[in-house]
């Protein structure tokens, strides 16, 4: 039985795409990748998502996309990085519609996460876990016991130096000019004040920027443990098509 569902990945930076062999969780086709054009509008995004849609010529019974906002019973309802135009519409029906083939939404980090503890690194992790995706925002997704807490948005707390994502996402890092070092500072106080609110077993780093923790741990100084993710900057994609398949269509 043909067991790949198609994958999309919608950043606040990128929008990316593949088929995913939900087996293993490999990919079995190039990943696409397209700018979201800026604003992220839903004309603009939803164009990009059907580019990758045709590029990979897919034509499967469900797909999965992770979406970077808070998604309550397939309902956008925040917008950090997109545009407000977003804000309560049903994410599910729009690209159901916009595709021609039924779509399963949920939190572009929580994707993330399902790739994490299906797949990949925090497989079997018992207890809590953290995923925070680091890119254009700093996204969340909690678990416990294998479970995924929806929603989480912990990039959005306020601490001491403002919302965390604001502070110490990758985009800062750039924006900033900031080095190695003077970045992996930051994310060590946002890191430890994760930690001191929710005690953790495990917490993996997502996001593109994971590639690199070898060059910045030791900055790092919590007492959980820290990984980078498994599937690095294809676990959005991974995640989602997880996700679709638990759906009968
Ligand atoms: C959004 C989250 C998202 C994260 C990563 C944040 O700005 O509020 O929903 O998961 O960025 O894309």
């Amino acid at each position: 039985m043909d067991n790949t569902i198609l994958g999309i990945d919608v950043g606040g930076t990128n929008t990316k795409g593949a088929i995913v062999d939900l087996t293993t969780g490999t990919r079995v086709t190039e990943k696409i990748k397209i700018p979201t054009p800026v604003g992220a509008t839903p004309e603009g995004v939803t164009q990009v998502a059907k580019e990758i849609l045709s590029t990979l010529g897919y034509s499967g019974d469900r797909i999965g996309l992770g979406f970077p906002s808070i998604i309550r019973n397939g309902v956008c309802c925040s917008n950090s990085n997109i545009s407000h135009k977003w804000i309560g519409m049903n994410l599910n029906d729009h690209f159901t519609n916009a595709f021609g083939i039924p779509t399963h939404c949920l939190n572009d980090a929580d994707a993330a996460g399902v790739a994490e503890s299906h797949y990949g690194n925090a497989h079997n992790v018992m207890g809590t876990v953290i995923l925070l995706t680091i890119g254009t925002g700093i996204g969340s997704a909690l678990f416990y016991d294998g479970k995924l807490v929806p929603n989480t948005e912990f990039g959005r707390l306020h601490f001491e130096h403002g919302i965390l994502e604001r502070y110490a996402s990758n985009k800062v890092r750039k924006d900033l000019n900031l080095n190695m070092d003077e970045w992996a500072s930051r994310l060590n106080e946002v890191l430890l004040y994760i930690e001191f609110i929710f005690s953790p077993n495990l917490i993996v780093l997502g996001g593109g920027i994971s590639k690199q923790l070898e060059s910045y741990q030791h900055i790092l100084k919590t007492d959980t443990k820290i990984i980078p993710a498994d599937f690095r900057n294809n676990a959005g994609i991974v995640g989602a098509a997880k996700f679709a398949s638990q759906y009968r269509k």
